[in-house]
């Protein structure tokens, strides 16, 4: 979602904040701006769209001429207030002093709106953020001091923000400020930033300072002060910068997504070695924190291709552990009679750790004395907080805001972790454990088969292209994978894709079918395959172009069959969502949509 980053040094500032947010885009964003805290007065450039539109101003503007140590920046996801200039951050006071970017939701803006308006201040952008800006103006002509104005003026503003903020009175300071958004300060030699995520800061510094909720940041360019909300100085840790470089690199690749989906089968190798020896799951207890002994139920929440994952562990876990699981998206499980006790596992699965509707429903179920684990790619995140045992997801910073990389790793975490599960509650056998064991170590190399046929694959996927819509279908531990078909094929080509259980077509769907609706069928081994069959023949009486995926063709009715190595049908999502995330990425293509920042998208959705 929105990007913040904040320079304080004797660098060219511009360039330093520039290339942070250029490092942030990947989150997806539709408009930038950066202020800089020059000799005369605050200078702040904006821009809607991408961050070449900026650019194009900042050159424009010859920002070389401006004589600043410091400066913030800021991608915006618009939530309130179209992507325009006037809505673009950084916002500015009426007096041209004080300067913020913001990433999160201030929810009681319309009262702060109304009480400032009363008081004469005007406002110029729909924006949440605004009301903050001239709250802390407000309050700064009464104390003078920005760090007191800013801590002032917190207790007022209700919701979810990190805010970086400058006034022109102090140039030698930056203040950052964070409450259920995520912020951190990056330490460097006579230098400071401040960014809302690492990527923002590769390659710049080695070590940084994690903020935690209602801390506050004295960023100045040779120390960083760290306060409570009562302006109590904390003792606050340096961390080591544990990302590289080349994450943000495409690698010689076209798009990320593309270099991330070929990146799967070494994640695979990456999470077996890692869990898998002597023919047992293997983990470190210390982060697992599970009194198993009282699990006698299971939930899962999540949001988005997490959602899908998750639904994956439903239907294999319930087979392998006959044990009842419940899948909500998070968005909707806050509005449940919720059932949940201390003899419930909620889990929540977040690629980010950072998706609002996901912590949100943790923090509900923390409330029903629950235990609670969280599945997360990023172990420093904010939904770490609200777990006792937390599983990394080891996929490595995922760029594209497409999840593949991502799901393959949800989905193996799901997997041993379902085995350790049945292993932990005397559940399975030693020798089905070994076969299980035996199944997983294999499915690196069959995805590198399905990743060798790449070009049949993209030839399928540009005769989709040619479709406004298409039907994907499955039955069994694959309709997940159908559902995430049919997500990865709309988030990047704008292709309405839709997933049904193959059963529910002829019960409303087969209405659409026609010569012009392609129909995707999802095949697996076992009892479904003859029934997908006969949906497939039914789309087929209708006129539809009939795909079929999975292993060895069982009929001469398919326009199009992608063959993918046979497994047993519980390991085969595995499998199945590799081709799937080709052709969607193969359509993009064909349609040349912008693949790694779709339109409206953001990597991680930090609002409800
Ligand atoms: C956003 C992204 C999706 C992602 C979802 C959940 O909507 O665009 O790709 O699946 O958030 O994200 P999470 O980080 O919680 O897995």
């Amino acid at each position: 979602m929105c990007g913040i980053v904040g320079y304080i040094g004797n660098n060219a500032v511009a360039e330093e904040l520039f290339a942070g947010l250029k490092n942030l885009e990947y989150r997806g964003y539709d408009s930038a701006g950066i202020a800089l805290n020059d000799n005369a007065k605050i200078e702040v450039f904006k821009a809607s769209g991408k961050l070449a539109n900026l650019d194009a101003v900042l050159q424009k503007n010859h920002v070389e001429k401006y004589v600043s140590h410091m400066g913030i920046g800021h991608i915006r996801w618009a939530t309130h207030g179209a992507p325009t200039i006037e809505n673009a951050h950084p916002h500015l006071s009426n007096d041209g002093n004080l300067v913020l970017v913001h990433n999160g939701i201030i929810e009681n803006y319309k009262e702060l709106r109304q009480e400032l308006q009363n008081k004469g201040v005007v406002f110029h952008s729909q924006t949440d953020t605004e009301a903050a800006v001239h709250l802390f103006a407000e309050e700064y002509k009464k104390c003078g001091s920005l760090e007191e104005a800013v801590r002032n003026s917190l207790p007022k503003l209700k919701g979810a923000f990190a805010f970086v903020i400058m006034h022109h009175n102090e140039p030698d300071k930056i203040i950052a400020v964070r409450k259920n958004a995520p912020l951190i300060i990056g330490s460097g030699q006579d230098e400071n930033f401040v960014a809302s995520d690492i990527p923002a800061l590769l390659g710049k510094v080695s070590q940084i300072i994690h903020l935690d909720d209602d801390e506050m940041a004295i960023v100045q360019k040779d120390k960083v002060v760290v306060k409570d909300i009562h302006g109590h100085i904390l003792n606050k840790k340096l961390e080591k910068v544990d990302m590289q470089a080349d994450v943000i690199s495409k690698c010689g690749y076209a798009h990320f997504m593309l270099k991330e989906i070929c990146e799967q089968p070494a994640i695979l190798r990456k999470v077996w070695q890692k869990h898998i020896q002597n023919q047992q799951i293997v983990t470190d207890d210390a982060k697992i924190a599970v009194n198993w002994d009282k699990v006698k139920k299971v939930v899962i929440v999540a949001c988005g291709t997490s959602l899908h994952a998750a639904m994956v562990a439903k239907k294999v876990w319930e087979e392998w552990l006959h044990l009842p699981v419940q899948i909500e998206a998070a968005s909707e499980f806050i509005y449940q009679t919720n059932l949940l006790d201390e003899n419930s596992l909620v889990i929540g699965v977040s690629q980010s750790g950072e998706t609002a509707d996901t912590i949100t429903a943790l923090k509900l179920a923390q409330k029903f004395q629950a235990q609670i684990m969280v599945l997360t790619n990023r172990i420093d995140s904010s939904i770490v907080r609200y777990a006792s045992s937390v599983v990394p997801l080891d996929a490595g910073v995922e760029i594209s805001v497409a999840a593949t990389k991502s799901y393959m790793a949800q989905l193996a975490a799901f997997y041993w972790f379902g085995l350790l599960m049945a292993q932990k509650m005397n559940k399975i056998s030693a020798s089905d454990m070994a076969e299980k064991l035996q199944n997983l170590m294999q499915m690196p190399e069959k995805i590198e088969e399905i990743l060798s046929h790449q070009e049949y694959i993209e030839s399928v996927a540009q005769k989709l292209a040619h479709h406004s819509a298409v039907v994907y279908m499955a039955r069994g531990f694959n309709l997940p994978t159908a559902y995430e078909a049919a997500l990865k094929l709309k988030e990047i080509s704008y292709i309405n894709a839709n997933a049904y259980p193959a059963g529910e077509l002829k019960h409303g769907p087969i209405a659409l079918l026609d010569e012009n609706m392609p129909v995707l069928a999802l095949f697996e081994q076992g009892q479904t395959a003859a029934k997908l069959l006969s949906n497939c023949e039914e789309a087929k009486a209708r006129h539809a172009p009939v795909v079929g995926i999975g292993g060895r063709k069982a009929s001469d009715i398919f326009d199009d069959y992608i063959e993918t190595p046979e497994v047993e049908a519980c390991f085969s999502p595995l499998l199945m969502c590799v081709p799937i995330q080709l052709l969607a990425y193969f359509a993009a293509k064909t349609l040349n949509r912008e693949i790694d920042q779709p339109r409206n998208l953001a990597k991680s959705v930090t609002v409800e």
